[in-house]
């Protein structure tokens, strides 16, 4: 999956940047979902979204919560943000040679898998988004996400966790996705350093914030 980055168990390759554990890099129709709102309402003017598979994954065994999930909640409660998780209408399978096998199909397709739930961006100033590097750019899941929404005059951060390839250039990719968002500085954690060395994530998540 990645030039240069052995991903165990993933049986093809696509290219890929390399980058430290955690650094920082500068600077693709929706399908359905349905639109149950947020019924709490926004609590804060900043929101962090999320995807995040639990499951077994690289470098880490089986987990009972994804690795961006772990540094999206460590960014909700330095910043106060609200909390809003992608969650694909489809799960994607628990194993990580199944769930690697989906994902690049669905990259190959440029799928929109729909996703549960939704929420009204429109009160938040700031959006925090992120995201597992998978096959070296977003899950399709967050393209529908991103799609379906309307991001200008926002800013986005974005944050990934990743195996090796760092943002992989996805802030480019949200910042062509998310027409009239001003795209900031991106975060970049491994995860294996997010689900095991908790104080260094949050050193870096806290260095991030600012
Ligand atoms: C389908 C799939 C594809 C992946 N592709 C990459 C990749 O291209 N580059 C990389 O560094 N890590 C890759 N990884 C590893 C994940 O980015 C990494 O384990 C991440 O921390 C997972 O976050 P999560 O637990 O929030 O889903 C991949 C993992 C999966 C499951």
């Amino acid at each position: 999956m990645l030039a240069g980055v052995g991903i165990a168990g993933c049986s093809e390759s696509r290219g890929a940047q390399s980058s430290a554990a955690s650094s920082a890099e500068t600077s693709k129709s929706a399908a359905s979902s349905s639109t149950s709102t947020s019924s709490a309402g926004p609590k804060a003017d900043s929101l962090v979204v999320y995807f995040s598979h639990a499951g077994e994954n690289y470098g880490v065994g089986y987990i009972e919560e994804g690795n961006t999930a772990v540094v999206a909640k460590m960014i909700a409660k330095k910043t106060g943000a609200d909390l809003f998780e992608v969650v694909p209408a489809e799960a994607y399978p628990e194993g990580y040679n199944e769930c690697c096998d989906v994902a690049l199909a669905e990259q190959n397709e440029n799928a929109r898998p729909a996703f549960e739930g939704d929420i009204d961006i429109a009160p938040y100033k700031t959006i925090y988004l992120g995201y597992p590097i998978w096959w070296g750019d977003l899950p399709m899941c967050l393209y529908t996400f991103l799609e379906a929404h309307d991001w200008s005059g926002k800013a986005i951060r974005p944050f990934c966790t990743h195996a090796g390839s760092g943002l992989a250039g996805t802030v480019g990719s949200v910042q062509s996705t998310c027409t009239g968002a001003d795209v900031g500085q991106g975060l970049s954690i491994a995860g294996t350093t997010a689900q095991n060395s908790r104080d260094e994530a949050q050193s870096a998540v806290e260095a991030w914030i600012g």
